[in-house]
């Protein structure tokens, strides 16, 4: 069996800090912790409003920081030039509007369709792995293929949101598991993200396709009872059960 990646997201340290316009915590040290735990990479989100994760976080990530380093971004102009200039090992290209709490959808692949084309072009061009957030259905699939990215990040949003309000997920369920099947057959990789807790995230790590998860609220919020280190060693074994 494959090993099941984590990459942990570490926008609500950023979060709390932020909360006081204080110094701590510290990102860089909740990444330097995580990347002691087990964690196979580290996510960030560098949103335009920067209400989180700020410019200089990436900076000091980027220096201290061995395992990859995975940008989430919008895809806008200054954040191309961000990419490029900073070369993060990854970038997962998301949607964003400002007054939302966090990533509502996954991109919207036919209305940004040639957009995305040359940024993913440009991005590969700089060595940066691209991956494309989106739903989880096979024509968005289908058309990040054809634009050329390396991997797809399908949303679990919907599939959480009915998971832990006990709702019936077969759909939901059966629509991750055919995206990551069809995503695999063209030879895209295939992460999981959003909204995943501990018992959301074991049924997702069921999916053979699917190799890596990008977890970072659920984390953040189980570390103030049980420590960064143990919830990172915990969900690493969850999703290799
Ligand atoms: N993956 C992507 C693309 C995201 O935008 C987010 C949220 O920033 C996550 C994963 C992590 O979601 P959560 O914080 O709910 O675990």
């Amino acid at each position: 069996m494959n090993i099941k990646k984590l990459g942990v997201n570490i926008d609500h340290v950023a979060t709390v800090r932020n909360a006081r316009g204080e110094i701590y915590p510290s990102p860089l040290r909740a990444a330097l912790l995580a990347e002691k735990s087990g964690a196979d990479s580290i996510t960030i989100h560098l949103r335009e409003d920067r209400r989180h994760i700020r410019d200089e976080d990436l900076i000091n990530l980027k220096k201290k920081i061995k395992i990859p380093i995975n940008l989430e971004m919008s895809p806008t102009k200054e954040m191309k030039k961000i990419a490029i200039k900073f070369r993060p090992n990854y970038v997962c290209i998301v949607p964003e509007k400002r007054k939302e709490i966090t990533t509502e959808g996954g991109l919207n692949v036919i209305k940004n369709r040639k957009l995305l084309k040359q940024l993913i072009k440009t991005l590969k061009k700089n060595n940066i792995r691209v991956s494309l957030f989106i739903e989880p259905n096979l024509r968005d699939i289908k058309i990040s293929h054809i634009i050329g990215a390396n991997c797809v990040e399908l949303h679990t949003g919907q599939f959480c949101n009915l998971f832990n309000k006990r709702k019936n997920t077969f759909s939901s369920y059966h629509k991750i598991k055919k995206s990551a099947e069809f995503a695999r057959e063209l030879g895209l990789e295939v992460h999981a993200g959003h909204g995943l807790t501990y018992k959301s995230a074991y049924k997702i790590s069921k999916i053979k396709d699917i190799s890596e998860f990008n977890i970072g609220h659920f984390i953040v919020a189980e570390s103030i009872f049980f420590g960064l280190k143990k919830t990172i060693v915990k969900f690493k074994k969850i999703i290799n059960k």
